[in-house]
């Protein structure tokens, strides 16, 4: 088993490995996860994670001596709304759950953000890990104490910074993910090698889909630690980890979130890094190598929506301050800035992307 520590406000670790799930609530109490006076966890998931590994968590808390309580929404994107957010809160105050308990969040990044937010707001914030089921979990949202949920007007606006106490990250899970879902955290993993680390992505244009697990994941959180650490309430450096994320939300939101996030990211990066190029901000080597990592992995590159629809939604996004918007773009493979643009050049921008 691997070890990552994270040293923000309130430090953890991110424990990486095989078979860890069945362990999870005896690695809870070696690491110090819960108070020594929690009594109960409460794990919340989805539909299709639960069938997977809810009985595994469920025995192996109450082996590690806790109450369980049980809390499944559906899989996907919409389950990640207020409505359920209320429900978690009312289900958490209605079985007495106290600031001592905890809250484990079983499940890919819908479930991590919204069980992580509640946890943030109930009681005025109580203790909960991660236990990632998702590439896209493991290599991003499980780490760095973002949660959030959806609004109508636009994805993640509302949340709070709330670290978990511990993230489990099982690499066992990796294998029963379905095609489509694992190639969506692909998305997340080139990231991470455009960000930081030429000789990752050198490794993903390599073995493609058949990348080395652990080397993968453990590098990810590595890369992801060491920006948190600096910047964790995301007022500098942490907005690099927006690589492909800004159009990528407005793609989403355009096709209602069927649209995956992992795909969206691939496009994201994809037009942007074009767009780079066409600015002379990076050259056309790096874009085309971006496109082709994408390729790789069976990701889309383009899409059928207009530069006018995509800034429209991009008037609305977290990053926009005022008349500007910060956006990030490659310089080179392993280097990233942020840019800030005026409002009115962005959309041009995307066009010269797309
Ligand atoms: N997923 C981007 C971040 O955690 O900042």
């Amino acid at each position: 088993m691997k070890t990552i520590h994270v040293d923000t406000g309130r430090p953890y670790d991110v424990l990486i490995g095989n078979g860890l799930i069945e362990d999870c609530g005896k690695l809870i109490r070696e690491k110090n996860a819960a108070r020594k006076d929690a009594v109960k966890a409460a794990v919340i998931s989805d539909d299709k994670v639960w069938e997977l590994y809810g009985e595994k968590v469920t025995e192996s808390l109450r082996s590690a001596g806790f109450e369980t309580l049980k809390l499944v929404l559906p899989n996907g994107e919409e389950s990640k709304n207020t409505d359920n957010l209320i429900s978690v809160l009312e289900f958490l105050a209605e079985n007495e759950f106290t600031r001592s308990d905890l809250i484990a969040a079983l499940g890919g990044g819908v479930v991590g953000d919204l069980a992580g937010f509640a946890a943030a707001v109930m009681l005025r914030g109580v203790d909960f890990i991660q236990i990632p089921t998702t590439l896209l979990a493991c290599v991003d949202s499980s780490v760095g104490g973002k949660t959030a949920v959806d609004l109508r007007a636009g994805k993640n606006l509302a949340g709070a910074f709330h670290q978990p106490r511990l993230v489990i990250c099982d690499l066992d899970v990796l294998d029963s993910l379905p095609e489509e879902t694992f190639k969506d955290g692909s998305a997340e993993v080139i990231k991470y090698g455009v960000l930081a680390d030429p000789r990752l992505f050198e490794h993903l244009m390599d073995k493609g889909l058949e990348f080395n697990r652990e080397y993968v994941v453990s590098r990810c959180i590595e890369i992801k630690r060491d920006v948190v650490n600096e910047d964790e309430f995301d007022t500098g450096k942490r907005r690099l980890l927006n690589l492909g994320h800004t159009l990528a939300h407005a793609a989403e939101q355009l096709s209602s979130y069927k649209l995956s996030h992992g795909k969206a990211v691939a496009i994201g990066m994809s037009v942007f890094s074009a767009a780079a190029a066409s600015y002379g901000i990076c050259d056309r080597l790096t874009a085309e190598r971006i496109r082709e990592a994408v390729k790789r992995f069976g990701l889309p590159c383009d899409t059928d929506y207009s530069a006018e629809e995509l800034y429209e939604v991009m008037l609305r996004d977290k990053k926009r301050n005022g008349s500007s918007i910060s956006i990030v773009l490659p310089e080179k493979i392993g280097r990233c800035i942020i840019k800030k643009m005026d409002i009115a050049e962005l959309e041009d921008f995307i066009r010269a992307g797309l």
